[in-house]
């Protein structure tokens, strides 16, 4: 629905449907620190992050945001923006600090507490099972390109969802398989930090095997939950209308999108991308049975969307060593042009809307969740203030663009900003933030920026206007 705005005569407020879930997320290791409590073992990324020049700064998830001790301000800031659900992840290696075996009692209890913070705030608690934090002793083993890291997998979701199963409604399996597979397998810029082509294609399988052997663990012990899987996914358009602009846009689609939505919503990898890889793969970690395993129906799924991707054919320059698409580094990225954000991603709002038509319009029909948008400026302090209009504009713009997709027929039933508060953001350590609310790391003080007022007014209203 939209209404006129009386001071212009414009048609600009835009209301979102009655039941539409508001909420902000964030990671485990992104904000937890308290990296050995309570028998938490190692992840890839305290391995990782302690390698020399891999996180800027040296930067380590060792205290982050204190969320650990912290929980209960935390909860409380949310309960103040009127946040409807908390999107969170669960660390592997608190649960099960070898990846395998019985579970820790001690590290489960920590997300009781915060499970039972959130039920008194009367905030639906949304779980994801993995936002990168694989127990180190896993990746010692092989990691994800070994397929018993699927079976390790299953094992540790049916742990977690045994213990919160009666209070959570909404299981994420994977955040963003294609970050784990090729930032951390390929083209090394995250944990573990191998650079194996071949590898990096085997691990996209056994993440998204992963994900089939979790939900059928989830729906085993109940039919009931909601579960699904996040990823990340951009539009992506050639720069021209030349075929060879156009065969650069088909690979980085395939290999940014197609390659995980295929396997999950219509049961087989696009052959075209497989072809585009087969000097680098065979696919032959693929057995009997796992695409059925991997396109089990799935409740609902999370896109998290920052920005879309322009490219072009190669033109003869040298490939790009930190691309992170196998067998297409030589394709080029090149921009629109637009605005960008503090991580140099352009700010392309129509980028959402097309995002989720493209889902919407090709893919069998599964409820939408944007479970991540947002974006990093370089926020400042000034009189104990954090004003940041361009986050403001942002978050605007791309609740417009999702409003938009509604009326234009996407099932889309809820909308996460990312992030409720400022984190370890990955390679780059605490210099990007994302949060609606400030974190000042030497003293932990929280003091939430004119974006976390702007979107509890969107909350409370159910509009943007
Ligand atoms: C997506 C990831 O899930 C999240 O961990 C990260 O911080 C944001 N993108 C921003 O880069």
């Amino acid at each position: 629905m939209t209404s006129t705005r009386p001071d212009t005569g414009l048609e600009t407020a835009v209301r979102f449907p009655a039941d539409f879930l508001w909420g902000a997320a964030t990671a485990s290791y992104q904000i937890e620190g308290a990296v050995t409590a309570d028998g938490r073992s190692p992840s890839i990324w305290d391995v990782f992050s302690r390698q020399p020049g891999a996180v800027a700064n040296g930067d380590t998830g060792d205290e982050a945001c204190d969320h650990y001790h912290r929980y209960r301000e935390d909860v409380a800031i949310m309960s103040s923006l009127g946040l409807r659900s908390y999107r969170f992840s669960v660390a592997w290696p608190r649960v099960q600090p070898t990846g395998r075996g019985p579970a820790n009692q001690a590290g489960l209890d920590f997300y009781k507490r915060v499970l039972d913070e959130l039920q008194n705030a009367g905030i639906e608690p949304w779980v994801t099972l993995y936002h990168w934090d694989l127990p180190q002793a896993l990746e010692d083993a092989g990691g994800w390109p070994n397929r018993d890291t699927a079976e390790r997998f299953a094992e540790y979701a049916a742990i977690v969802h045994k213990e919160f199963g009666d209070r959570v409604r909404f299981w994420t399996t994977l955040n963003e398989p294609w970050v784990s597979a090729m930032l951390g397998y390929h083209n090394g810029v995250h944990a573990p930090g191998r650079r194996e082509p071949a590898a990096a294609l085997a691990s996209v399988h056994h993440l998204l095997l992963g994900h089939g052997l979790a939900t059928s663990a989830l729906r085993s012990q109940d039919p009931g939950a909601t579960v699904g899987i996040t990823l990340n996914l951009a539009a992506t358009s050639a720069a021209t209308d030349a075929p060879a602009d156009l065969d650069a846009a088909r690979r980085i689609d395939g290999l940014a999108n197609r390659l995980y939505l295929d396997p999950l919503l219509l049961g087989r990898y696009p052959d075209d991308v497989v072809a585009d890889v087969a000097a680098l793969s065979d696919f032959s970690f693929v057995e009997d049975g796992d695409l059925e395993t991997i396109s089990a129906p799935i409740d609902m799924l999370g896109i998290n969307y920052y920005t879309t991707n322009v490219v072009a054919a190669p033109d003869g320059s040298p490939p790009d060593p930190g691309s992170p698409h196998p067998a297409a580094e030589d394709v080029r990225h090149i921009g629109r042009g637009a605005p960008k954000t503090a991580m140099g991603w352009e700010i392309d709002p129509d980028g959402l809307y097309r995002t989720l038509k493209m889902v919407a319009d090709k893919y069998p029909a599964v409820p939408l969740y944007v479970t991540e948008n947002g974006a990093a400026f370089d926020d400042e302090v000034v009189d104990g203030v954090v004003d940041d209009p361009d986050r403001v504009a942002y978050f605007d713009s791309h609740l417009r663009a999702c409003h938009r997709a509604i009326a234009a027929g996407v099932p889309l039933r809820g909308y996460f900003a990312w992030s409720l508060l400022d984190n370890f953001e990955w390679a780059f350590g605490y210099d990007k933030r994302f949060g609606l609310v400030f974190v000042d790391y030497r003293t932990q003080r929280r003091i939430p920026k004119t974006s976390a007022r702007f979107y509890a007014d969107v909350i409370a209203r159910n509009e943007v206007w």
